[in-house]
């Protein structure tokens, strides 16, 4: 019993000096038995720093950088880029229909940027022409590319053209990762063009060049 009580005072003071203190301020730093991650070699927000040349440790945004504020404009207004809307999905929102046009404004410029992206992206495996000659087929890397001129393909719509490229289809990678959401709607408008232009009649050429075209 003499023994019981000798030793329950002091487990009476060892949960207490233990305990006892938690959540009190002191003066003195603290005793770091374990400092678990306590120390880290970092650098403070906003303070000087010697490992950069300008001297700070807080650097500015790299060049070309896309602020998460950034809007696109669209054809329905501006979207930002984590928006659940058909200009960054193809999808008519809140359904999985695929939306029927180009989300974009369709101009003289997004075509010319298509053409470059398509250039880069696509064609080695489609072919400039998007006949599906691209250098893979030629040297064999390839096998079956798309033709795009495929009438399944002509009469898809710009939403499940988009889907396509933003998640791949079959044998095909997805180019979402890669390609940003203005190019990939820049492509398809340009895709687009290279189908009329095999596909197209005389009738989609407005009147005054129907007469020059006859020459
Ligand atoms: C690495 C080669 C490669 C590249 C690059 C590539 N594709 Fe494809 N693509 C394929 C192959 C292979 C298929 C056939 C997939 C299948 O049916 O298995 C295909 C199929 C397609 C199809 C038809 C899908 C279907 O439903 O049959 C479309 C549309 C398409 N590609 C568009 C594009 C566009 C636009 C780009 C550029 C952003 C592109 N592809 C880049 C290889 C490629």
């Amino acid at each position: 019993m003499r023994y019981f009580l000798a030793i329950f005072a002091m487990v009476v003071v060892a949960v207490v000096a233990v305990l006892g203190f938690r959540g009190t301020h002191f003066r003195k730093p603290p005793l770091y038995i374990i400092p678990d991650m306590e120390f880290q070699p970092k650098l403070r927000p906003q303070t000087a720093n010697s490992f950069f040349s300008n001297g700070r440790s807080s650097q500015l945004p790299v060049p070309g950088s896309i602020a998460r504020s950034t809007t696109l404009q669209s054809i329905h207004g501006p979207v930002l880029a984590f928006e659940n809307v058909p200009v960054n999905t193809g999808l008519i929102s809140g359904t999985t229909n695929y939306v029927e046009h180009n989300q974009l404004r369709v101009t003289a410029e997004l075509l010319k940027r298509g053409q470059q992206r398509f250039n880069i992206s696509c064609a080695p495996c489609h072919g400039a022409l998007a006949d599906g000659n691209g250098i893979t087929r030629k040297i064999g890397a390839m096998a079956v590319v798309a033709n795009l001129h495929d009438k399944r393909i002509v009469e898809m719509t710009d939403g499940e053209l988009f889907f396509i490229v933003t998640h791949g289809r079959n044998l095909m990678g997805a180019y979402g990762p890669t390609v940003a959401v203005p190019d990939r709607w820049a492509i398809i408008a340009y895709l687009r063009a290279l189908q009329l232009a095999r596909l197209g009649v005389e009738e989609d050429l407005p009147e005054p060049m129907r007469a020059t075209l006859a020459q």
